[in-house]
């Protein structure tokens, strides 16, 4: 074998060779040795043909403008090489197409889709959850540590980490390792801080930065898509209280879909909207509490009720909408699904902000307490979650 056909991505592939191909009307079938197959559509297989311009060598990014698609064009062969490779002929008689094998397998295999490469999601409650606790001192420069801790964050919706560096930029350094943090109006990173002298006085900018219990939570519902994760890292911490408490969503939708119908239904049908009120800041979304998207979507929860401001519900609606709302939050702080755990400088705790209800319990005593935050989509995190996964194995 030669130079490997080069594959629309950045990625190394296998050598899995072809075993048999056929025709049939518009589709190449591409069969394996082991009976795995492909059917794979005549101007899917342009769009993916370097020979024809399907797509570029540098970004590895598709060329064809859907208006020049030709609907006439046909494959006019499909043979195996000797190697194992597919080559394509299409009835306009341009340059045969060569396809990587292992390529074609990833693609029989579903191995494409927006789910591959990431880990199961594992749903707990207070007595199911078993988590690591990882090492954040080395997280910068250990990658299989990385690899641990946003494994995870994507399969728990959580992720924690213990000493970690008391640099008030840590937080931004680990997370954009990551990705792009997303930016809010409350900027790059934030801080939740509580002065006790000063908790409840007008330079809080948000219950947040007070000693008050924050009740089971997701943060900034009032956005079309609130932030995927959050992170929380803790600088210092002299009060006594305020431990972090982490409820599993996924978890508590479910029992109330199996225990609690009338509720489950309530919540992922009635819409509520949610308002960040400030001078100069109007931020508000619609959406039901419990919003479960398109299918294959992430869950989002929308639970603030700081930040909830109005039911967009017929009046009728709204005693079953409130009774399912106070039920839900009764499940989210219950023992059976609640853990809490004391924040120590050097913590840092990440989450799925849509899925994890986060919250605090109140702190009274004297002292000082500096939690430094930031967001990130999903995206980031499932990218980098791929990306690491393919790599290992490849390399496995
Ligand atoms: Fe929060």
């Amino acid at each position: 074998m030669t130079q490997p056909p080069p594959t629309p991505d950045f990625y190394e592939y296998p050598w899995d060779p072809v075993d048999s191909v056929a025709i049939d009307d518009r589709f190449v079938i591409v069969a394996w040795a082991d009976r795995t197959e492909l059917r794979a559509f005549d101007l899917w297989l342009q769009e993916n043909a370097l020979s024809y311009a399907g797509f570029d060598l540098a970004t590895r990014e598709h060329l064809i403008d859907p208006a020049d698609l030709d609907d006439d064009l046909r494959v006019v062969s499909a043979t195996v090489r000797a190697d194992g490779a597919l080559d394509v002929a299409f009835s306009d008689g341009g340059p045969a197409a060569t396809y990587h094998p292992g390529w074609l397998r990833h693609v029989a295999e579903g191995n494409f889709r927006s789910t591959s490469w990431l880990p199961e999601q594992v749903s707990w409650t207070a007595d199911s959850l078993h988590i690591s606790v990882h090492d954040g001192a080395t997280i910068l420069d250990d990658e299989s540590v990385f690899h641990a801790w946003l494994t995870d964050l994507v399969s728990l919706g959580l992720g924690r980490l213990e000493n970690c560096p008391l640099d008030e930029d840590f937080v931004v350094s680990l997370v954009s390792r990551i990705g792009a943090i997303r930016d809010t109006n409350f900027g790059l990173a934030w801080d939740v801080r509580a002065d006790i002298e000063m908790a409840g006085s007008d330079d809080t900018n948000s219950t947040a930065n007070t000693n008050l219990r924050l009740g089971p939570h997701t943060d900034l519902p009032t956005r079309e898509t609130p932030p995927g994760y959050q992170f929380l890292h803790c600088l210092r911490n002299e009060a006594r209280g305020g431990n972090s408490t982490m409820a599993d969503g996924a978890a508590i939708v479910a029992a109330l879909q199996a225990e609690h119908p009338e509720h489950y239904e309530a919540l992922t049908t009635l819409n509520w909207v949610f308002f960040n009120r400030g001078p100069g800041i109007d931020h508000r979304w619609t959406g039901p509490f419990i919003d479960l998207g398109v299918d294959g979507s992430p869950l989002t929860l929308r639970a603030f009720y700081p930040v909830r401001a109005f039911p967009d519900m017929d009046p009728s609606d709204m005693p079953r909408a409130y009774a399912a709302m106070a039920h839900f939050s009764q499940m989210a702080a219950s023992d059976r699904f609640e853990v809490s755990t004391p924040f120590r400088p050097g913590d840092l705790v990440g989450f799925d902000n849509r899925r994890i209800l986060h919250g605090r319990d109140s702190f009274s005593s004297g002292g000082h307490r500096h939690l430094r935050g930031t967001y990130i989509d999903h995206d980031e995190i499932y990218s980098s979650m791929r990306v690491a996964n393919r790599r290992r194995a490849t390399h496995s």
